[in-house]
């Protein structure tokens, strides 16, 4: 067996064309990396150690001296050469290595997008402008809020206050989704219910799936708490049921993410058939459903009814949120879970941020018991209708090389760009014509090309969209007149 390598036993070999005491001093070197010789600790005499060795004590002096010189060893009279630094420390003395310690989040972030000017038109955000928040409503909800004694001198329970429960328990159930107060769990936005699930049931090795494409958001928040994700592909209806049969089978998840109702970034609308294969599969294979519902309210027709009222095993945690129909200044959102789930997610929130501000909470409850949200949403889905109809008809005339299906609702329209073409390419030229929009690429789970940009018709000025269809003309017809970057026949064949 061979001897257990210690930095004192070290075997000089004269064959080799290193010279001894560079071969001794990146052994030291390497026991010190290793943790084998620690900061502090004494080596021996260059005399004694020269003796152990069977090398001559010039050659131990010159080791010594290189590790003195990096700063690695120091001599002291009386009391030898002592460790001073492991090498790690050397390399980059004075700083923390921040970058690599936030690997995990920074590893899958997405395409950070290209920097925006002051003039652009913002076809790439999420948000609702100012002018589609009820803001009047919102500052009397919040003039009331703040006046009661309660909502400004103590925090909220980690649930979230009773009284917003109990009114957004009231709304959901109105509107077909029966929920109980003390089924609810309200969050810091949607995008901390989908850290707190994640810190609930996720951890190193597990899977979550989603669609792909799909939110990032979500496949972030999955990473970050150590799980690995996997994209099941979608057809015009969401994820396809049979790839995501293969996916259980295959991978056997700890959850399933998807967004049924208007879909992001794609818009689409899951049909009712879909919906209750969906749950039959994953009732077959235990699997937990987190339903985003955050564009539920949003949808401009009929719309099929959500997956935790059609769930019949209790396998549904209903995602929502107030900032995609109310304001995302609120940055509120909450969990409908099932009671088993509730204490488990409500000690992952805790752990969070003990719990999310009890004023902004009670300017939603005031908001949604003083009887406005209704006529708020039917407003607000006229709003989006006008100006989806807006953007459409400018994009016919500006960029008619784009392919997309009418959105049913919500914000976003998903389109296809020209063959050849990828999303990111699209998104750089539009930046460059002013206006902004989102390379489909920033919302694949894996790695890879996308041939599409999402539109966000909310977030601009209604008046701003026909000019920012033209602008992401001039940008499309630019690119489409340039030869391509790679020289790839295959895509110059698809530029013509
Ligand atoms: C599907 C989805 N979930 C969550 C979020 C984040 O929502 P919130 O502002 O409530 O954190 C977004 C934002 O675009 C989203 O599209």
């Amino acid at each position: 067996m061979p001897k257990a390598e210690t930095p004192l036993d070290f075997h000089p070999d004269p064959a080799l064309a290193e010279p001894l005491y560079q071969q001794l001093g990146n052994a030291l070197r390497n026991a010190i990396r290793q943790g084998r010789l620690r900061v502090g600790e004494r080596l021996p005499s260059e005399r004694d150690y020269a003796a152990q060795l069977g090398l001559s004590r010039t050659t131990v002096t010159a080791a010594y001296q290189e590790l003195k010189d990096q700063g690695l060893l120091r001599g002291y009279v009386g009391r030898g050469v002592i460790v001073m630094a492991s090498d790690t420390d050397q390399a980059q003395a004075g700083a923390v290595p921040w970058p690599q310690l936030g690997a995990r989040l920074t590893r899958h972030a997405p395409p950070a997008g290209p920097r925006r000017a002051s003039g652009d038109i913002p076809l790439s955000d999420g948000w609702l402008s100012p002018e589609l928040v009820p803001r009047a409503a919102l500052a009397a909800s919040a003039a009331r809020a703040a006046s009661a004694v309660a909502n400004v001198g103590s925090a909220a329970p980690p649930q979230g206050l009773p009284a917003l429960r109990a009114a957004l328990a009231t709304s959901l159930t109105e509107q077909g989704t029966r929920v109980a107060p003390d089924e609810l769990l309200i969050t810091g936005g949607a995008q901390q219910g989908l850290n707190v699930l994640a810190r609930a049931l996720l951890g190193p090795g597990d899977v979550a799936l989603v669609e792909s494409p799909c939110w990032h958001g979500a496949f972030r928040a999955f990473r970050a708490a150590g799980a690995d994700v996997v994209g099941v592909p979608m057809d015009h209806e969401g994820m396809d049921p049979d790839a995501l049969e293969d996916a259980l089978v295959r991978v056997r998840p700890k959850l399933l993410y998807l967004i049924p109702t208007l879909q992001c970034p794609t818009g689409r609308v899951m049909g009712l058939e879909r919906r209750r294969r969906v749950l039959q599969l994953c009732e077959r294979f235990r699997t937990p459903i987190v339903e985003s519902h955050v564009y539920g309210d949003l949808v401009f027709g009929a719309s099929p009814p959500s997956l935790k009222k059609l769930d019949p095993a209790g396998l549904v945690i209903q995602q929502g949120s107030a900032s995609k129909s109310i304001s995302p200044a609120l940055r509120l959102g909450w969990l409908a879970a099932p009671r088993e789930a509730l204490s488990l997610l409500v000690a992952a929130k805790a752990s969070l941020d003990l719990s999310t501000p009890a004023l902004t909470q009670a300017v939603l409850a005031d908001f949604l018991a003083s009887g406005g949200h209704q006529r708020h949403l039917a407003r607000l889905r006229g709003e989006l209708e006008g100006r989806r109809d807006l953007l459409v008809r400018a994009l016919s005339r500006h960029c008619p090389s784009l392919r997309f299906a009418l959105p049913a609702g919500g914000p976003y329209l998903w389109a296809a760009v020209p063959a050849g073409l990828s999303g990111q390419e699209v998104e750089a030229a539009a930046a460059l014509e002013g206006v902004s929009v989102r390379g489909g690429e920033a919302f694949l789970p894996e790695q890879g090309a996308s041939g599409h940009i999402r539109l966000c018709y909310a977030s601009p000025d209604a008046g701003q969209l026909a000019e920012a269809a033209d602008r992401l003309g001039r940008a499309l017809r630019r690119l489409r007149s340039q030869p391509p970057a790679s020289g790839d026949a295959g895509a110059a064949l698809a530029w013509v």
